[in-house]
Order: C-alpha cells, then structure tokens, then sequence
C-alpha cells in the first residue's frame, strides 16, 4: 500500500480548562488547566484528537507524493502509521481507504486555502437550536447582553474632535434614499398571506437572475448580475424553501439564473417543510414562517478556480452573499415586502435536505422575503417609524 497525509492539516493544542479540588485545597486557583492536541482536517466530519507522536508523524510525511508503506513501518514501526490512517488523517491508496481517499480528493480539488477551509468546515452547524438556547440562557435581548458582557465598544469612532471635523453639506433624498430609509429587517411575516407570482418573478431575476452571459471561451462563460461578484464568477447559487407564492406548490427548488426558471427538488424527508425551515435558521421563530426563504450557496470551487490556496478567496466568496442580500432586502422593500438574512443556520442539514456535497458547496446564510404582518410582535429596528408609523415596542 501507498500512503500519504490528507491534502489539508491544522493542528491546534487546545487548552481543556477544568475544575482542580486538590489544587483549590492547596492554594492554587481550583483549575486544572491541559492541552488536548486536534487534528483539524475538513474532509473528515469531526475533529480528531491525536497524541504527540501521531503529529510528529504527520509532520513528518508530504500531501502531495506518496509513500511506501512498508519502507515506512520498517522505519518508524507500524503502529502510529496504522492509527493514522483508522483517523482518516493518513490516506490509503487501497480499496479499504478509498471513501476517505475520495473525500480528500474533492477537497484537494476545489482549491482551498488551508485556514479558509477549516474555518468554513468547522463553523458548520447541525441541529443546533441557537434561537432557543439564547432565550432560555437570558442572553438575547440587549439589556441582558449589556447586565453579562458590560457595555459593548462605542457605537461611532471619533479620530478627532469633533471641532476638527469637515461638515458636509446636506442633500435632497432621491427614490433610493427613500427606499432605503423603509429597509428594517422584517421579523413578523404575515402567517396566511401569499407573495404574488409576479413579484417573486421579478425579485428572482432581479437579485438572482443573468442580465447576460458571455463566452469568454466555449467553455468559460461569465454572468452579469445585479450585484457585484469577486472575479466576475458569481459562486452563488439561490436554493429555495418555499411556503408560500401564489401558483407555485410549496417546497424546495433551485432557481436557474439564465433561464429564469425554478427546478424543483425532491421534499424534505420528513414531508414538513415547516420543520425544516425551522432548523434551517437554528429555531429563530420569527423566520419560520416566511413566505420564502432563500439558501444562498458558493459553490466555492468556481471562485477558488481563479483564487488557488488564495487567502482572499473565501473572504471574496463570504462578500458576495453579503451583495446579494442586501440587493434582495432593498429590492423587497420596493415592492413593500419585509425581508431578512442570519447566519445562524445549520448548514449541514441544509445541505442534507437540498442534496449539496459540501466538499464542493456550502450555505452561507439564509435570507427571505414576505408579506409583513399587521403587527410588530417580535423586535425590529425601525427607529424614524417608517414601516411601523405607531411605533415598536421597546427594546428589551
Ligand atoms: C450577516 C448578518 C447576519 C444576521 N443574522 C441575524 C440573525 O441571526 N437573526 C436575526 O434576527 N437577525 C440577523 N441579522 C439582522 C440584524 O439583526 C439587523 O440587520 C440589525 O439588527 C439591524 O437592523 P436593520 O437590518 O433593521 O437595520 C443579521 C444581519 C446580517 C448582516
């Protein structure tokens, strides 16, 4: 057999803090303070924690040429080999190695940087109920955040005194200024009422949709989006969970940007959608009901084409679904829908329920668009009063 260590490696000597008796009884501070080594290898699902030889193992072997086993084991012994590859950490060329071999190799093949990749992989989500936990914890509304963590830094930087700043001249608002000025993030959707065919039409092509395609070569073709893209590739894909458009039946879809057209998806495993939206945005009840929720996807292989191992890249690809909302909320505020985006989501049900591969594509947030309900139930930040003319009630 031939062996070689994964594509993509970090290894974090992570302090495990625990209570010490024994140290409390003698005068220390109660702590019992140790490191556990981790193995940080996005291909696998999990963590792996490794003992000091196995990392002076793996530091010791190349991701790129691979090794003769036995001239190995005949060096170092067998033992550390055979417990690296059991971890998935050192890949196998044979037959019993070849699932973890095919999942290093799809993520060698997207060109990832090495931080980018384990700080997407590892931030993913599942089955997490963060919209709940932060209640039942009493650490959601401002007041308790401000009672736990004391006051947050400043809301506004001053470089100067204010006697050293350029006042500049006011203006008159345009049609965007007022458009802008109704943007709050919507967080009471009306339970029953439908978006209308026409407007979802529009708002598709408009955020999502190609204003063009066009051949660089036969086989390279850019798309022209509203928003703006990191090297013109436009990785974001818009997945679909919808409950409620007229003329079109609840459940899940991928929109296609140059035919401007929905392709429908097999439906949920369970059969509920609405259980599904709520995992979605992690149990934050006041999205579950929304109309039409929007997974906003990078297929990050297509940015990472250009941008190889590029610090950047992620960064770029994080951007653009930052673009694209904010398209989508100032877009449905034209048309007098309420609108939102979290990135408190669990990504790996999403990709579960939509059947992404995310070795190769990933959600980045979840955004949506609705009929705003009559009443303003749950908190939203509309201090000039322009969606809610009688106002809010407080924040907590
Ligand atoms: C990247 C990002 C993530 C967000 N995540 C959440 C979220 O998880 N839950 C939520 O209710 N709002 C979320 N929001 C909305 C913000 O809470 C909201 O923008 C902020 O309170 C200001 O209100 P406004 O959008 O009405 O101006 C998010 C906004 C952004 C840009």
């Amino acid at each position: 057999m031939k062996l070689r260590r994964c594509a993509i490696l970090l290894i974090e000597p992570r302090e495990k803090l625990s209570f010490d008796l024994d140290s409390l009884l003698n005068g220390g501070d109660g702590l019992d303070a140790r490191i556990e080594l981790l193995a940080l290898a996005p291909h696998l699902d999990a963590e792996m924690l490794v003992s000091a030889a196995e990392v002076a193992m793996l530091n010791s072997l190349t991701a790129a040429p691979w090794h003769d086993f036995e001239a190995l084991s005949a060096r170092h012994g067998s033992e550390l080999l055979r417990s690296l590859l059991a971890k998935g950490l050192l890949i196998g060329d044979d037959d019993a190695h070849a699932a973890v071999r095919e999942r290093d190799e799809r993520l060698r093949a997207a060109n990832w940087h090495t931080h980018s990749a384990v700080s997407h992989y590892f931030g993913r989500w599942r089955g997490i109920t963060s919209g709940e936990d932060a209640i039942n914890a009493g650490l959601c509304t401002m007041s308790e955040l401000f009672e736990r963590l004391g006051p947050p830094p400043p809301h506004v930087l001053d470089r100067v005194p204010a006697a050293e700043r350029i006042a500049l001249p006011a203006s008159e608002a345009t049609p965007l200024d007022e458009i802008l000025a109704r943007r709050a993030t919507c967080r009471n959707y009306d339970p029953a009422a439908l978006v209308d065919k026409s407007t979802f039409s529009h708002l598709m092509r408009r955020i999502f949709g190609a204003q063009a395609a066009y051949e660089i070569h036969a086989d390279n073709v850019v798309i022209k989006r509203t928003s703006p893209s990191g090297g013109g590739l436009h990785p974001t894909e818009a997945y679909l969970l919808i409950q409620r458009v007229e003329g079109i039946a609840p459940g899940l879809y991928h929109y296609h940007p140059i035919d401007h057209a929905l392709e429908p998806l097999p439906a949920p495993a369970a059969g509920d959608l609405k259980a599904l939206a709520r995992i979605m945005v992690a149990a934050q009840k006041y999205y579950i009901d929304v109309p039409v929720m929007i997974v906003l996807v990078s297929r990050f292989p297509r940015t990472f084409w250009k941008y190889r191992n590029h610090t950047k890249a992620y960064r770029a690809t994080i951007l653009d679904a930052g673009h694209l909302s904010q398209t989508l909320y100032i877009s449905a505020t034209e048309f007098g829908l309420g609108a939102f985006i979290t990135a408190a989501i669990n990504e790996a049900d999403i990709e579960q329920a939509f059947g992404l591969d995310p070795l190769r594509e990933s959600p980045l947030a979840v955004c949506g668009f609705g009929v705003r309900g009559a009443e303003c139930e749950t908190f939203e930040f509309d201090p000039n009063r322009k969606v809610w003319p009688d106002g809010v009630p407080a924040p907590a």
